[in-house]
């Protein structure tokens, strides 16, 4: 199965895709890295893995359509069975989710439906949670919403800061995701309604 992994930041996340993928944990190839911004340090981290990068700034497009049809037409070229958001900071459009039902992951640094959006850890921390953690879900057409894969929980302890809090969800993240990527590229979840069964 080919992959496409969307970024527009540092892609810790993407390092942990690749690294599964070298060890042989994912059995499938990351075909195509998309980028909105091009000075993601993403980017270096897939052309020393030796990734071919696709960036497409969105200025100069009226829609979010019109620049999810450009991105598109890159995937179809590719053959991409599964897309991967890893810290990818925009909304994809209806149509492109269509196109690609229940094969889109994101990874979001919160426990959903709690602390949607783009300061998640941050909102958290705040609040005043004493648990928050980390979901891997199948992206629909709301933000943040889609069924969910895996979850997994982390304490906020008092001496926790924002850092340490923010380092120790990140470590979840790049053990957690890699893992749901494993399961689909098996052929492991199930999506019946909202509810994601995976198969042993
Ligand atoms: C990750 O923490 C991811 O969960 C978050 O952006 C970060 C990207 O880091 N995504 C969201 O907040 C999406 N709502 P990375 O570029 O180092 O992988």
């Amino acid at each position: 199965m080919n992959i496409a992994v969307f970024v527009s930041g540092n892609g810790t996340n993407l390092e942990a895709i690749i690294d599964a993928v070298s060890s042989g944990k994912i059995k499938a190839k990351i075909r195509l890295v998309v980028s909105d911004n091009k000075n993601a340090y993403a980017l270096t981290k897939a052309k020393n893995a030796g990734i071919e990068t696709f960036v497409l700034s969105p200025k100069g497009f009226s829609s979010r359509e019109d620049y999810d049809k450009e991105i598109m037409k890159e995937l179809e070229k590719k053959d991409i069975g599964l897309i991967v958001l890893a810290g990818f900071m925009r909304l994809v459009s209806t149509p492109f989710i269509k196109k690609y039902k229940n094969k889109i992951l994101n990874v979001h640094p919160a426990l959903l439906p709690s602390f949607k959006g783009t300061h998640s850890i941050k909102d958290a921390f705040l609040y005043g949670v004493k648990k928050t953690g980390v979901t891997v879900h199948f992206v629909d057409a709301k933000l943040d919403h889609g069924p969910i894969i895996l979850q997994e929980s982390v304490k906020v302890e008092e001496r926790d800061t924002l850092e340490t809090l923010e380092a120790k969800i990140h470590k979840i993240e790049h053990r957690l995701y890699p893992e749901a990527i494993r399961l689909f590229t098996e052929g492991k979840l199930k999506v019946e309604n909202r509810k994601v069964k995976i198969e042993s």
